[in-house]
């Protein structure tokens, strides 16, 4: 049977490869059956690789720092089907939003394992998240522990919380998406003397049971030193915050933000490394500031799904430019994908027939947008394409659907979990009804 490339093979689900008609398979399904099941654009999410990605950060933080937690962020892609197989694989989850909290609900997810983020919780969000018996709150400001000490008293309860500090470390990604650095929106400054502050108002609040830390430095990070570098710095900032007001650091949280290889030529460190870097930098800064070691907890969104998904599209209208460029539009694009334009993020696309086939030219995968910056990728090289055609784009399971919108009124796509030969729908397809639902006339 052919196969994918090297390359593809690590960027592709787990179980992706090609069967004998010269197809794409996802999961024993082949695209091109999907496609034609399900229609286009479509997204693909394949089980195995979530349970994989799950199992690689259970086993590579666990062998380096036995008391780890796995902490999905859901806002990577947040499904129940999806939040089921979390639950199973023993993760933990978080939440940034009431909504986010309904879609872990709706999957009976345990409440003791969640733990709910976020940088402006609203008053009916804390209190639905105490209702459930949440696990942990981190907190973002001082708006928020009065808000939630508020809360918490109304109900009677002494909530454990972490409280999110931002430790001025650049972890060199998107300037779009990097949160612990002194100019942000995120966290209590320990710079500034925020987070001094902040430990000491949450620790006097009389419904608020501060467990440990937390900070966040943006994603996707492919260096491992911005972790190593934050972590020493925080937990300094811990022992003093221990001997000036009492604070017991019994739960240590140093974020996500783990990289995933979207083009095969730029991949990440494996997770190993990530784990390695994290657990020597919490056990020696330990060491030297004479804390006990805490309970530590991971946050990977990207990393669990990214790998996971694969979106399909169909080509429509192509247009030469001669000397110029060509244009390859297909039937999704910003409106399922917004990350090209957002964040200049690249994508590798592959036809889903044949995907090695001669002869090649350079195109430019663009979407069906009424905007210049709508693409998927540009200036990639593929086998000379016809309209009909399907392309599909890997590693297209973090951040895509999530930040899917209805703009030009499009409806966003249908997604289908794959295992074993079997595909099930795991969000239809929007209707045009649905555009219409909460519109008045
Ligand atoms: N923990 C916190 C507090 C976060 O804010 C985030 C992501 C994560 C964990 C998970 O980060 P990950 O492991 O997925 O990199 N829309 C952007 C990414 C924004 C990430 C926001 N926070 C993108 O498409 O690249």
């Amino acid at each position: 049977m052919p196969q994918l490339t090297n390359n593809d093979q690590e960027i592709f689900p787990v179980s992706a490869s090609l069967n004998d008609a010269g197809d794409i398979t996802i999961g024993g399904c082949s695209i091109a059956q999907l496609a034609s099941e399900f229609g286009t654009p479509l997204y693909i999410y394949d089980e195995d690789t979530v349970r994989h990605m799950c199992r690689q950060f259970t086993s590579g933080f666990t062998d380096a720092y036995e008391r780890t937690h796995i902490e999905y962020s859901t806002k990577a892609f947040a499904n129940p089907a999806l939040a089921k197989i979390i639950a199973e694989e023993g993760l933990h989850m978080d939440v940034v939003t009431g909504g986010e909290l309904i879609f872990a609900k709706a999957a009976g997810f345990p409440a003791e394992r969640l733990n709910f983020h976020g940088n402006n919780k609203g008053r009916e969000e804390l209190s639905e998240a105490l209702d459930y018996g949440i696990g942990r709150i981190t907190l973002d400001s001082f708006y928020e522990i009065g808000l939630l000490n508020e809360v918490a008293r109304e109900k009677g309860i002494r909530q454990k919380v972490l409280l999110r500090v931002s430790p001025s470390v650049d972890p060199h990604t998107h300037l779009l998406t990097t949160t612990g650095v002194l100019d942000s929106k995120f966290g209590f400054s320990i710079e500034t003397g925020a987070a001094a502050e902040a430990v000491q108002q949450a620790l006097s609040a009389d419904n608020l049971e501060v467990v440990g830390l937390h900070f966040h430095l943006g994603s996707p990070i492919f260096e491992l030193e911005p972790y190593s570098q934050a972590i020493d710095y925080v937990l300094k900032f811990a022992a003093e915050m221990r001997d000036v007001h009492g604070l017991q650091l019994t739960e240590f949280n140093p974020g996500g933000g783990f990289a995933v290889g979207y083009v095969g030529e730029e991949l990440p460190p494996p997770i190993t490394a990530y784990a390695n870097e994290i657990s020597v930098a919490v056990r020696s800064g330990c060491d030297r500031y004479g804390l006990e070691e805490p309970q530590l907890t991971v946050e990977p969104g990207r990393a669990i799904v990214a790998r996971a998904g694969v979106a399909v599209y169909q080509v429509g209208g192509i247009k030469r430019i001669p000397n110029v460029r060509v244009y390859v539009s297909v039937d999704g694009g910003m409106g399922d994908n917004i990350r090209p334009a957002l964040y200049s993020s690249e994508y590798t696309v592959r036809r889903a027939h044949e995907p090695y086939a001669e002869p090649t030219e350079k195109v430019t995968v663009v979407g069906k947008y009424c905007e210049s910056g709508d693409y998927i990728a540009k200036d990639v090289e593929l086998p000379v394409l016809d309209s009909g055609d399907l392309l599909c784009t890997p590693t297209s399971g973090a951040y895509s659907v999530p930040m899917a919108s209805n703009y030009n009124m499009t409806t966003r796509p249908a997604i289908v979990m794959v295992k074993d030969g079997d595909a099930r729908l795991i969000r239809r397809r929007e209707t045009y009804e649905d555009l219409l639902a909460t519109s008045l006339v």
